[in-house]
């Protein structure tokens, strides 16, 4: 518990944020070129290791999570071990997802989350487990009710399964609640000074065709506790803009977009709006004026750039992002929590 409190306390002075430990695993069958059994461990939202049935072992992904063995020098041998103690389990489950939808071979994937969130600030911490088949919820875990919830009909036969087996569910909350949380703050410490950083986005204005909205498109930022919306005589203007998600971009640093359909917006009319990026622990915004001069286009209206059109970073953040979608949901836990979990 020592641990704990000495995070706590030298947590306190960064921002106050809410911080995730998430495990994503996934189990498949006759997926080409994919391994049957892939691991991912995410720190806020940032990959620190895998282990997969290709790799063979539990590997760190950061730089700062290969600092762990110098205080505990059996920690990648020991993860190893329970990620592959998991792994039979994920190969029934796949089995068993099967016959609940009568199906007989082709490609299937199982997979799972499981993590915690921690608030520096409030201390509360929240808790998840759940799984999926094919791509759809199959059977999620209520930490309040301490039950298991069934989105689908074949989940049901599982759910009142797992909810009669009152000790691995006092297990779970206790590794939900506890062992999680110690574990994130755990991490937190070695991966401080990486994931408590600020970076600022290069901002621009970006158009693909003269109908098109006006993207104001922000890359390289971190972390991706961000927002960004359009102002309209210094108001926040929601009309005619669609959000785009927060994606990651391959070194690391995150990128997102808000796009203004300008169709109906008058060409004097063009300098009341402007664009506002707000980065979580920063003070000052990213002003950006609609000004047509400064748009970057993909019909060489202006020339200050590449003539590819969009930057690179818009098409590796759709790169990664897709590969962690395929990756993702994965996560290996205490050996002992899904040691009786098949379905
Ligand atoms: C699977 O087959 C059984 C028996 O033929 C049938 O009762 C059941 O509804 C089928 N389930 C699905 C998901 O098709
Ligand atoms: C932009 O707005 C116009 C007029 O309101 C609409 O016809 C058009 O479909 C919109 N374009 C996009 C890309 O949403
Ligand atoms: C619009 O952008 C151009 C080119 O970047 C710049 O020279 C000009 O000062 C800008 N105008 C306004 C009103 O910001």
């Amino acid at each position: 518990m020592k641990m704990v409190f000495l995070a706590l306390l030298s947590l306190h002075s960064a921002a106050a944020v809410t911080h995730s430990l998430k495990y994503f695993y996934t189990g498949s069958s006759q997926v080409p070129n994919f391994p049957e059994y892939v691991v991912v461990g995410l720190l806020d939202d940032v990959q620190m290791d895998i282990c997969d049935s290709n790799i063979k072992r539990a590997e760190p992904k950061q730089d700062w999570m290969k600092k762990i063995t110098e205080d505990d020098p059996q920690y990648w041998k020991r993860q190893t071990e329970i990620c592959f103690s998991v792994q039979p389990v994920f190969k029934a489950n796949i089995e068993t997802a099967k016959q609940r939808f009568n199906q007989t071979g082709g490609v299937h994937i199982v997979q799972g989350m499981l993590g915690c969130e921690w608030d520096d600030e409030t201390g509360e911490i929240n808790g998840f487990n759940q799984q999926g088949y094919d791509g759809e919820d199959f059977i999620v875990f209520d930490l309040k009710t301490g039950t298991w919830i069934a989105p689908k009909q074949q989940a049901v036969i599982t759910k009142l399964k797992w909810d009669e087996n009152k000790a691995r569910i006092a297990q779970l909350k206790n590794y939900l609640t506890q062992e999680c949380p110690c574990w994130l703050q755990k991490y937190l410490n070695y991966g401080r000074s990486a994931l408590m950083r600020t970076e600022l986005p290069s901002v621009s204005l970006l158009q693909k065709t003269p109908s098109s909205p006006v993207s104001c498109f922000a890359t390289g930022f971190y972390p991706n506790r961000v927002m960004m919306f359009w102002r309209k005589d210094g108001e926040e203007h929601h009309e005619n803009v669609e959000r785009g998600e927060i994606l990651l971009n391959h070194d690391g640093s995150f990128q997102t977009s808000a796009d203004l359909n300008v169709s109906s917006v008058a060409t004097e009319d063009w300098r009341r709006y402007e664009c506002v990026f707000q980065l979580s622990g920063v003070k000052d915004d990213i002003i950006t004026k609609l000004n047509e001069t400064a748009i970057q286009t993909n019909w060489g209206k202006t020339v200050n750039r590449g003539s590819s059109g969009f930057p690179v970073g818009n098409v590796m953040g759709g790169v990664v992002v897709l590969l962690l979608l395929v990756v993702g949901i994965a996560g290996y836990f205490l050996w002992r929590m899904t040691s009786n979990g098949e379905r």
